[in-house]
């Protein structure tokens, strides 16, 4: 989608919401949302200037979106770039699955030509879903990488990857080893790190992939660069977790193999979480590291349910995340509806708030990115979406019989899709518009 001159300048009113401060468990009255409805939103040079309700002078060009939902664009806390060919696939738990369908798929990246369309395709999805942001796990090929690194930097997105470190215990075509494994981080690091909007993260796939050299590895790049990423998953599923026991039986518990190895820091993101004790829990809190949480993917793999509240209560990050192919849609939406019915079974409710949080601001304070993404805080990038608060006649009857704010925003989070989308700026630029050819 071409730039037009309304890109670098322009106002745009809808129903502006975002977060100013971290809304409690529970809290249905919080005061950390902001509701700004029919406002105008200034953006110039890519960056949020104010926002206003009456309407600006001449000099702004307008886009009037009436009273449309404007939200910061979604974060996804945790992707898989090369997993979309293989999204919603028939059959076993985690370990199996990744046997049957994620690594045949993966190798087919080791042909950059292949890595490259893909990226492309991978990094267009995300924007027709609302996601500007991301933190994507791509394969252990450098091709891979390097072209997800490209088609973010093309769009503008900001963007968090790394070439996936894996020298064990996976197909021969996924394996690197050591050697070329840091051969290969340096120079992605060098070359993405701090370039545009991009973040390089150490990508550890999981424990059971890597060799504790290998993991050595991560954890001197870590130590080198504080500005790095760690990007992993932990404590998913009941077999993977006995694995770990028995492959690191010197860790005290499946996160303290990355403890123990210096990946857990207020850089690291941590995919799942799902079994993890008190004092796994205490420990993510001290080190500000980010549990993504992937509740779509705990569903449809069977992994178990996410005990949120108690990570929140201990005062750790949690953001949400698609994990895509195990996820089965990129939506946001349908991420953090699953999420509430998650949380219905373990006999509490998310508010509206807290999800919502979870997939703006949440994620970008946790990530350290709160100047940059995740709300409409003058300075802050103007990643934004404009969508329809109700698509066809039930969730319309729903949306008009809504009282109050919560009630309406959750009832948009159990019904409204990427179907509801309607427009998507990156960095004030539109880069997807409904019905568009893109
Ligand atoms: N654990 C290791 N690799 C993967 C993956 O690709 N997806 C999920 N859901 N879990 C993993
Ligand atoms: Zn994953």
């Amino acid at each position: 989608m071409t730039q037009t001159p309304s890109d670098d300048r322009f106002a745009l009113r809808g129903d502006l919401l975002d977060f100013v401060g971290t809304p409690a468990w529970g809290d249905v009255d919080s005061a950390a949302p902001r509701f700004r409805p029919a406002h105008w939103l200034l953006v110039e040079g890519g960056r949020i200037v104010r926002a206003q309700a009456g309407a600006p002078d001449a000099g702004w060009p307008r886009v009037d979106c009436g009273s449309r939902l404007v939200l910061p664009g979604f974060v996804d806390a945790h992707v898989h770039s090369a997993q979309i060919d293989m999204i919603a696939s028939w059959g076993g738990g985690l370990l199996d699955w990744l046997q049957l369908h994620t690594y045949p798929a993966e190798l087919r990246h080791a042909d950059p030509d292949r890595a490259a369309a893909g990226a492309e395709r991978f990094v267009d999805a995300l924007l027709a879903h609302g996601t500007t942001a991301a933190v994507v796990m791509p394969t252990v090929h450098r091709a891979s990488a390097e072209a997800l690194f490209a088609a973010a930097q093309a769009r503008g997105m900001r963007l968090i990857a790394g070439k996936v470190l894996m020298d064990r215990n996976a197909p021969a075509g996924l394996l690197d080893n050591v050697a070329q494994a840091e051969r290969d981080c340096v120079e992605l690091i060098g070359r993405w790190h701090g370039r545009g909007r991009l973040s390089y993260a150490v990508t550890v796939r999981f424990a059971p992939t890597s060799t504790p050299q290998q993991m050595a590895l991560a954890g001197a790049l870590c130590a080198a660069d504080s500005t790095l990423y760690l990007h992993t998953h932990v404590a998913e599923n009941h077999d993977e977790v006995r694995w770990v026991r028995a492959l690191y039986p010197e860790a005290r518990s499946y996160l303290d193999v990355y403890a123990r190895a210096g990946l857990l820091h207020r850089r690291s993101v941590l995919a799942h979480g799902v079994w993890l004790d008190d004092d796994d829990r205490a420990a993510l809190a001290a080190s500000g590291a980010l549990i993504a949480h992937c509740p779509s993917s705990n569903l449809f793999l069977g992994s178990g349910l996410f005990d949120w509240r108690a990570l929140a209560e201990c005062g750790a990050a949690v953001a949400a995340a698609s994990d895509v192919g195990a996820g089965t849609s990129l939506s946001m939406q349908r991420t953090l509806a699953d999420a509430c019915k998650v949380q219905a079974l373990r006999g509490e409710r998310l508010t509206a708030w807290v999800a919502l949080h979870a997939a703006t601001r949440g994620a970008a304070c946790a990530l350290g990115l709160e100047s940059e993404i995740g709300s409409f805080e003058p300075g802050c990038c103007a990643d934004l979406c404009v969508w329809d608060w109700a698509c066809g006649a039930v969730a319309a009857r729903r949306d008009a019989l809504a009282k109050g704010l919560h009630e309406r925003l959750y009832a948009w989070l159990m019904l409204a899709d990427e179907r509801n989308l309607v427009s998507v700026r990156v960095a004030g630029i539109e880069r997807w518009r409904r019905g568009a050819a893109c």
